[in-house]
């Protein structure tokens, strides 16, 4: 294989690529981008991959969540904090029903560029280049703003960096503290019929917490009772900003992604000769691959083989995003080819980019049914094939939206058009995000009590 830089992904045919008016300052814009710090340490990198590790052995479960694509316009202090709250109870409820650790990863601080099945917006006969996210251009429907601009990268550079210190200041500085489990509850869940499962887990994590203090453990002299680890990561679509911010880590001389811990390609852009593909294989970083319904046996191979060559226990996590009523068919086949090949991924259930239709007033949403069903799915076939379901990757917020429909907040294709927000993919509100939970936690205490069962009846 050819040798590796940064920017050796440059001399492969590349997709979903937009096309700056002015080359000279994009060039400038990637220079300044360069001189900047980076975002985040290889040696939390290493770490994430770690913990990854334990989650293909299945002795942890991995959720990664967060919005389909971040906004400049929704940069608020609250948004943050409600997302970071609602993931927090998410994991609780999962650490709970599960009995093993939850690694925590958000869709956050990075998730700006987004890739189009369109290269086109048609609205009411006037045809517009389609918006890519506000790392490029922007969402309002005019020729001036749908033009790419390279300035909107250090827009977004700046946003991600000020996301992720007031990520880590909540993980680190008291909110995260198990103390505080019940106050995590926002206003509108509280109505929600999960609340009182909720309150039951908690006041149990009270129960524990009072046990350890009898103990001589506690929040003070205890951290893992005080702060939870919190990672990053992103679609790393738009390779000329990745490429300013790989940096080689100066312990062990590799090369990282900087603007996030982990990064995946995306299901559009994941063709083995093609720049995406190059760039990833190069960076050291725990990476994710979404694997909708087209990807084939012998991609998938080249891919593992390209993308992991080592078999890094933790290096790849695959995302399996096929849809509720197609994930029978493709599911169990790929698991049958990485069996093969005898090599070692995270399998994680993407319930959301493959259930997506379109509401009779136009709207596009996400029938919570279908998502639940995506999720039994995935649960299921790895049980029936002794391999492990290790997490879920799901376009939430931690906002009262009615982007997608069902769960008991009932949203209905007639009140989509209340409070729909998101830039691109519709999301699960707080509520129906803590549903998924509780359903997903009880599919992992099934699996615990039968494989228990089964243990105790050999
Ligand atoms: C996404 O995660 O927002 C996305 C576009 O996913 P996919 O590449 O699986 O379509
Ligand atoms: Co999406």
């Amino acid at each position: 294989m050819s040798t590796w830089t940064p920017d050796s992904w440059r001399t492969k045919p590349i997709l979903q690529v937009p096309t700056y008016p002015s080359q000279t300052e994009l060039e400038a814009v990637e220079a300044r981008l360069a001189s900047f710090p980076p975002l985040v340490f290889a040696g939390e990198a290493r770490d994430l991959k770690a913990n990854l590790a334990e989650v293909a052995k299945g002795k942890a479960f991995l959720l990664q969540g967060g919005d389909c694509a971040e906004s400049f316009a929704e940069h608020h202090a609250d948004h943050i904090r409600d997302f970071f709250r609602v993931f927090l109870q998410m994991a609780v409820v999962l650490t709970h029903g599960g009995s093993k650790p939850v690694v925590k990863v958000g869709r956050i601080a990075g998730q700006f560029a987004k890739p189009r099945s369109a290269d086109t917006e048609i609205i009411d006969g006037v045809s517009l280049p389609s918006y890519r996210g506000d790392i490029i251009n922007g969402i309002e429907f005019t020729e001036e703003s749908r033009v790419p601009d390279p300035n909107r990268q250090l827009e977004a550079y700046r946003q991600s960096a000020a996301t992720l210190n007031l990520l880590r200041a909540f993980s680190a500085g008291g909110f995260a503290n198990l103390n505080r489990v019940h106050e995590w509850t926002m206003g509108f869940v509280k109505d929600s019929n999960w609340y009182p499962r909720y309150e039951e887990v908690a006041r149990k994590i009270d129960d524990a917490i009072t046990f350890l203090g009898a103990l001589g453990l506690n929040p003070e002299n205890t951290p893992v009772l005080r702060e939870t680890k919190f990672f990053t990561s992103h679609e790393a679509l738009l390779l000329g900003y990745e490429e300013a911010l790989t940096r080689r880590d100066s312990i062990t001389n590799d090369w990282y992604a900087t603007s996030g811990h982990m990064v995946w390609i995306g299901d559009r852009t994941r063709n083995p000769d093609h720049a995406h593909v190059e760039y990833f294989r190069g960076i050291n970083n725990p990476i994710g691959l979404k694997c909708g319904p087209s990807l084939q046996a012998d991609d998938l191979k080249r891919l593992m083989e390209t993308l992991n060559p080592k078999d890094e226990a933790g290096r790849l996590t695959l995302i399996a995003r096929f849809g509720s009523d197609k994930i029978a068919e493709h599911l169990p086949r790929l698991i049958e080819t990485v069996k093969a090949e005898g090599r070692t991924v995270v399998w994680c259930c993407d319930p959301m980019h493959g259930n997506v239709v379109k509401a009779s007033s136009g709207y596009k949403t996400r029938p919570f049914e279908r998502i639940l069903s995506e999720v039994k799915s995935f649960f299921d076939i790895h049980r029936d094939m002794g391999t492990v379901a290790g997490g879920v990757h799901v376009e939430m917020t931690g906002r009262d939206v009615t982007e997608c429909t069902g769960g008991v907040s009932a949203v209905t294709e007639a009140s989509l058009s209340d409070r729909y927000h998101t830039h691109c993919d519709p999301r699960l509100n707080a509520s129906q995000a803590l549903e998924l939970a509780f359903l997903i936690a009880e599919e992992m205490q099934n699996q615990r009590m039968g494989g228990d069962a089964a243990r105790a009846a050999g």
